[in-house]
């Protein structure tokens, strides 16, 4: 039994209601009567729902005798399809809550599918541009309880789904405040089975959205200090976390880093999400893994309009040479350590695309918060430098 004196039981409100802790996924029955639900419907992918954290969790609404539907058929980068078949079980099933459950497709997914069950416009008429957010019909919203079975995208604690609009051939993020969880648990438990390449790329997509929010050139010194810390803990805890998947307290340090980091990036984010969300829509390859192979190529093109934070966050997590440039090969030196390929082109990515991907990475809406001016230019040499 590992000691876990340190990492004791919590509930948090941040703005979600958060019960952390280990095996805390006992309380699920719990969470959903404080939301007034009887009959959720849970909400997963396809890959997860016969492995042991989604079968620990449907056992445990099984043992209360909760009521429930099972919806599985979200698979990664979903779409809207996936959200209007979602919306179909709910309304099948007469559901009055979503349990969202999984990795960031999941979770996304779900939290879509609660929110189009109250809509009438189609879900592309909330891409979070301009106040389009306002459209949504805000009336007897459908709860959600989020359990995040990785530590990545901070999803349970966002306000925010990143759905792929097939038609269009692009990635949407569509957003509303009534996105955001009701409650979320993190049960680090639920993370340790997780393998170790996606617990490195998930991991590198939380310290992306740290990192993308600390240099954003933006006013919002709250977001800084969330990012700062999550930039701390991920430091420390994602290499323990790919080398003993069982390590614990790695494991919850970070669950709670990469919420904290993706509460964070309501600051903005920047060119490494422009660019991953415009090579997902176009390959329809893992976001965490194109993230982490970015990271360190971005940030060596932004290191100009970026030095003065990056040289502060050399020093406050105390990096050699504690300059600027020590915030890359720190970025390089953990990519390597955790098997991370170096470029793009090891994933298929070809140079013969790569007008398409810039095309769709100066419309996403997470280029305009990139620290130096993100135009065409500058995406052409941030991706020749990505290709490796
Ligand atoms: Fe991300």
């Amino acid at each position: 039994m590992l000691d876990f004196s340190t990492r004791p039981d919590r509930n948090w409100s941040w703005p979600t209601a958060i019960r952390f802790g280990a095996g805390r996924i006992a309380e699920l029955p719990v969470a959903l009567a404080e939301l007034g639900a009887s009959n959720p419907l849970f909400v997963t992918d396809a890959a997860l729902v016969s492995l042991e954290p989604a079968q620990r969790a449907l056992g445990v609404l099984r043992d209360a005798g909760v009521a429930f539907g099972l919806f599985s058929e979200v698979h990664p980068n979903p779409t809207g399809a996936a959200v209007d078949a979602g919306v179909a079980a709910f309304r099948a099933g007469g559901h009055d809550a979503v349990i969202a459950f999984g990795g960031g497709s999941a979770l996304d997914a779900a939290k879509a599918v609660a929110l189009m069950v109250r809509q009438t416009r189609p879900i592309w008429d909330f891409e979070d541009v301009g106040d389009n957010w306002t459209r949504v019909d805000t009336t007897d919203p459908v709860p959600v309880v989020a359990v995040p079975t990785t530590a990545g995208t901070g999803s349970e604690l966002g306000r925010s789904s990143i759905i792929t609009d097939t038609e269009a051939g692009r990635k949407m993020i569509i957003f509303h405040p009534i996105m955001m969880p009701g409650i979320a648990i993190l049960d680090p438990e639920l993370t340790v089975g997780l393998p170790q390449g996606l617990t490195a790329s998930t991991g590198m997509d939380a310290l992306c959205h740290a990192l993308e929010t600390f240099i954003t050139p933006n006013f919002h010194p709250m977001a800084d200090g969330l990012a700062l810390q999550a930039l701390r803990m991920i430091k420390e805890a994602l290499p323990r976390a790919c080398e003993n998947g069982s390590d614990l307290e790695a494991r919850a340090d970070m669950l709670v880093a990469s919420g904290m980091a993706c509460v964070a990036l309501q600051k903005g984010l920047g060119g490494v999400h422009a660019l991953s969300h415009a090579l997902g829509a176009v390959y329809d390859l893992p976001h965490g893994l194109l993230n982490a192979i970015l990271l360190p190529h971005v940030t060596a093109e932004n290191i100009e309009h970026a030095r003065p934070r990056l040289t502060e966050l050399a020093q406050l997590l105390d990096l050699p040479g504690r300059q600027a440039e020590s915030v890359i090969a720190w970025l390089e030196g953990l990519r390597d350590q955790l098997g991370i390929p170096a470029g793009l082109a090891e994933l298929g990515v070809v140079a013969e695309r790569q007008d398409e991907v810039i095309a769709l990475a100066l419309k996403d809406p997470c280029a305009a918060a990139n620290p130096a001016p993100f135009d065409a230019a500058l995406a052409q040499r941030m991706l020749a430098r990505a290709m490796g």
